[in-house]
């Protein structure tokens, strides 16, 4: 007799199981074979050997019940009968005295109200048998039979764990940057119509552009750093050089600081990335200084100093506003200037007006046949269009990001109840037409881009104002 104890492994099994989940024993089967007195080799094998648990799958026995997972019964005694139980599955395997279905579910002893049989085979074969006194043996052929039948639970009984969690293991990725190499960016920077209006009794100015949504705009500037800037027109108001409306006295005398503010803010915009290709496009509102001498003061018109022979005209946004010593390109003038940030995206102030929201984008977009990104209409608006041609679909839009002046009606010629909204343009291009518009909206001096607030600064423009204050602390008349 050998020396090794014979073990119950089922009955090992359901202590280890009843250990396990009474929190006596950690899964593990050192602690197992401590707590059954078993040596942890044998444990080991054996749970393998029988139930096919590796140690990863003790932390789960807790949860399972033996009889759930795998039954083996010998009926008879004389192991004709094979049984095995997993969940809701059942195979039985009838020995050799086994020949019917029948007989194999009786000898099973299966209640069939429990169980159905889903299928069952009846192998048959021959085998010679020697019979006879010795001496006198003579072979005959028997027929030999094996039934086996797949039976399935009528009311299937729930297999822990039903449901499992979904464990997902998420770490923090880097954020994406675009390539420098292939995309650029540009920035559409459009009406802010910066001008003022002068209070007759106490001289106090009322600003036409938004310096808080001007400053939002500059504080995303300075994170985007621009391969280009486009000043997209109306950057000036020069109401006063207008004569398409009656030009109320508060108008008067408001060119100097509207000039010297728009250029401070031009510089400011340009030194958040003193590399970017940065044009002013103008747009009507500019070009009412050349209609004005034209109209009232031919002889100044394209009038340049003695000294000065190659610069821009005297009475002339480039000069006003010293674009050449700021390093800023200058387009033809309204409506002509645009610029292209490749072959498929032009950057332009816009001469289409539609009444309702949405319309003018609607109209330039059918009228196009390349992205088009404009101001004028101080709405925004972006309506897109696909096209199809010999190498494929490509994707154009008409795009207004809205205006960066005040929205209330202050603006003359606006109306209290003008349909105006705030906002710039970020574009990501690169030199082969692709390109993708983001629409940043400002509302109330704020702005949400690539997750960040931006907020206007209280501050931001207190040199401006002692710059403007002074500007007009001598106004001529
Ligand atoms: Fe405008
Ligand atoms: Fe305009």
């Amino acid at each position: 007799m050998s020396g090794k104890p014979a073990y119950d492994w089922n009955n090992v099994y359901e202590q280890a199981r009843s250990l396990i989940e009474s929190g006596e024993c950690k899964p593990q089967f050192a602690a197992l074979a401590r707590a059954l007195n078993i040596s942890r080799p044998t444990i080991q094998q054996a749970f393998l050997r029988e139930f096919g648990l590796y140690a990863a799958d003790l932390k789960n026995l807790a949860s399972k019940s033996r009889s759930d997972e795998v039954e083996s019964v010998e009926p008879d005694g004389n192991g004709d009968v094979k049984i095995k139980v997993k969940g809701n599955s059942m195979t039985v395997e009838g020995g050799k005295r086994i020949t019917t279905l029948k007989q194999l579910i009786e000898a099973a002893e299966i209640d069939l109200d429990e169980w159905e049989i889903e299928r069952h085979v009846i192998n048959k074969w021959e085998v010679a048998g020697k019979f006879g006194h010795a001496g006198s043996e003579h072979f005959e052929l028997q027929d030999l039979r094996q039934v086996k039948a797949w039976l399935v639970r009528r009311k299937p009984v729930a297999q822990e764990p039903v449901v499992s969690p979904v464990v997902l293991k998420i770490q923090a990725v880097k954020k994406p940057q675009p390539k420098k190499a292939d995309w650029k960016i540009a920035l559409g920077l459009f009406d802010p119509h910066v001008g003022f209006l002068r209070d007759q009794r106490t001289a106090d100015l009322t600003a036409l552009h938004d310096r808080a949504a001007l400053d939002v705009s500059l504080q995303l500037a300075q994170d985007l750093k621009p391969d280009v800037l486009a000043f997209g027109g109306d950057w000036l108001d020069l109401a006063e050089w207008s004569d398409k409306f009656a030009r109320s006295p508060d108008m008067w005398f408001t060119t100097q600081p509207a000039v010297i503010e728009a250029a401070w803010w031009m510089a400011h915009f340009k030194m958040t990335s003193p590399d970017a290709r940065t044009v002013m496009i103008p747009g009507n509102h500019e070009n009412r200084l050349v209609k004005s001498l034209l109209s009232h003061m031919l002889q100044a018109y394209d009038l340049r100093s003695a000294d000065g022979l190659d610069l821009p005209p005297l009475l002339s946004i480039e000069r006003l506003l010293g674009l050449q010593s700021m390093g800023i390109e200058y387009t033809e003038n309204y409506p002509d200037g645009s610029i292209w940030l490749n072959d498929q995206v032009e950057i332009e102030h816009g001469d289409v007006t539609a009444s309702r929201s949405g319309a003018t984008a609607t109209k330039v977009v059918e009228d196009s046949v390349h992205t088009r990104i404009f101001g004028h209409i101080h709405r925004t608006e972006l309506a897109y269009k696909t096209l199809r041609g010999s190498s494929g679909y490509r994707r154009i839009a008409a795009f207004s990001p809205g205006c960066l002046c005040h929205v209330d009606g202050r603006v003359p010629g606006a109306g209290k109840d003008t349909n105006w909204q705030q906002g710039i343009a970020v574009i990501y291009f690169k030199d082969d037409g692709e390109h993708i518009i983001h629409p940043v909206g400002i509302d109330n001096g704020m702005a949400f881009f690539q997750g960040r607030l931006y907020e206007a600064r209280e501050d931001a423009c207190d040199e401006l104002d002692e710059i403007v204050k002074q500007a007009m602390a001598t106004p001529t008349a």
